[in-house]
């Protein structure tokens, strides 16, 4: 298999693991490089699901090296609760790797997200996981922040963490009006941390990487949440804390971009969205509800109702632009089956003045007064849940498929109609993967 990265090409939650899961079958190398226990990625094989928040999706199988890279923020408690549920399944951990310099994410970040979100004055609330993921990642930006590999020296741990824990302390308390952590309390928990870590922790990540380039491995990057939660490129700042586009492959990997070949984005035949931010094509009426109920679009992680909406081809030529995607794979689309209609967004209208947006707005302020451009599809009433071979879907569905390769400017190469590994229809044509 090529080279390839797989991202979310909208607000997350995209079936980008079931996209991971299948490709990871013909890679060697898996690696997931940014985000942390905000991701919840679902895969399902052999009659079970299997909900990942850290461990690449491509752990089922045998023989990969699946890597934690440096680029996500790790909270040990979720992972091990994540490994023990996989043992359990007997699921082979043998190549479960962990970078020594990704983030850990500690007891005060997870306070901190959970009160500074409690407080938020109407309009600033994010609507984040509580995972304490941007506290950690800001942590980790002004240098405040812990490494795995600085909790295996107790005490040059302690040098660091006496500059830290004050300064926390005084965050914990002047501005939360939290209860603060003792120096032994912190040192007792990341002994822990370091037990569940240490079995996984790659010292020689750097050879192994080295090795995979020198005998050609392929190499597949797994992305969490999606480009329009990047903390550059997405909905500022309703977003995540990483770089979920493209480029955040590099930089939480410790491969370069020229090792990528290809690039896949994931979206869904419509759009959802979790929390608060802009949303242009939000549906907020008995279709959305429809969407909702049909697709289960309910979050992984924490469970709450995912807003719905319909295909957006303006956020999608911006994801293509901004990551470079090489192709499409387009997941949920059987969740249209029973639709007569099926509407796609292909512009912005400013309600004020009339303007037309062509290419995505990248200022939110602006965002309420947008209206969405549509043009309408015919449903196709058909199940396609079995459906294996493209030339099988109805005409109806290959036409909206088709509409959105225009739109998109971009070949779709994946076209899921169910959760199942088996309900997926390659387009050969359209990837040298397959
Ligand atoms: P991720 O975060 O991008 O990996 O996606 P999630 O796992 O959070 O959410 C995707 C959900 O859709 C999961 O429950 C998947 O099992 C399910 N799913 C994936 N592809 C399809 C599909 O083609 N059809 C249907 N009906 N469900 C799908
Ligand atoms: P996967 O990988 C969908 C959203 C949160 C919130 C914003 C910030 O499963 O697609 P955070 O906790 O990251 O600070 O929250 O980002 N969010 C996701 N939405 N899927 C995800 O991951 C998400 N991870 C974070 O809902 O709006
Ligand atoms: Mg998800």
């Amino acid at each position: 298999m090529k080279n390839t990265v797989v991202i979310g090409a909208q607000w997350g939650d995209e079936g980008k693991a079931k996209i991971t899961d299948l490709l990871a079958s013909r890679a060697d190398m898996i690696i997931r490089y940014q985000g942390g226990c905000n991701a919840g990625h679902t895969v399902v094989a052999q009659n079970k699901t299997f909900k990942f928040h850290l461990i690449p999706s491509g752990i089922l199988y045998k023989n990969k090296l699946c890597f934690i890279g440096a680029g996500t923020v790790i909270c040990p408690e979720v992972l091990h609760e994540e490994i023990e549920s996989l043992k359990k399944e007997n699921i082979d951990l043998s190549g479960l790797k962990i970078s020594p310099l990704a983030s850990i994410t500690m007891p005060y970040h997870i306070d901190i997200d959970g009160k500074s979100e409690a407080t938020a004055g109407a309009g600033s609330k994010i609507g984040t996981t509580k995972r304490g993921i941007g506290p950690t990642y800001t942590d980790k930006i002004s240098r405040h922040g812990l490494k795995v590999q600085d909790l295996f020296d107790e005490n040059d741990l302690k040098k660091r963490l006496e500059a830290i824990l004050s300064l926390k302390n005084r965050e914990l308390k002047e501005v939360y009006g939290l209860s603060e952590y003792s120096m032994e309390q912190i040192l007792e928990l990341c002994k822990k941390y370091a037990e569940i870590l240490r079995p996984y922790v790659c010292e020689n990540w750097q050879e192994i990487f080295h090795n995979a380039l020198k005998e050609k491995k392929s190499i597949l990057f797994e992305g969490a949440q999606g480009i329009m939660l990047d903390v550059d490129w997405g909905t500022y700042p309703f977003v995540t804390s990483s770089n979920p586009v493209a480029g955040g492959a590099f930089t939480g990997s410790g491969f370069g971009p020229s090792v990528s070949q290809e690039i896949i984005g994931v979206s869904k035949a419509y759009i959802t969205r979790v929390g608060e931010g802009p949303f242009v094509t939000e549906l907020n009426d008995e279709i959305g509800e429809k969407i909702r109920n049909i697709g289960h679009e309910f979050g992984t992680t924490t469970g709450r109702p995912r807003r719905t909406g319909w295909f957006d081809a303006v956020v999608a030529k911006y994801g293509v632009l901004v990551s470079g995607l090489t192709s499409m794979a387009v997941t949920k689309l059987d969740v249209f089956d029973t639709f007569d209609e099926i509407k796609v967004c292909t512009a912005y209208k400013d309600k004020r003045n009339g303007k037309i947006y062509e290419y995505y707005p990248t200022n939110v302020n602006i965002h309420e007064f947008l209206e969405p451009v549509y043009e309408t599809h015919a449903g196709w009433k058909t199940d396609i849940t079995g459906i294996k071979e493209y030339e099988n879907l109805p005409q109806n569905a290959k036409k909206y498929l088709k509409r959105l390769e225009t739109l998109m400017g971009i070949p779709i190469s994946i076209i899921s109609v169910g959760p199942d590994r088996e309900q997926t229809i390659f387009i050969k044509e359209n990837s040298s993967n397959f």
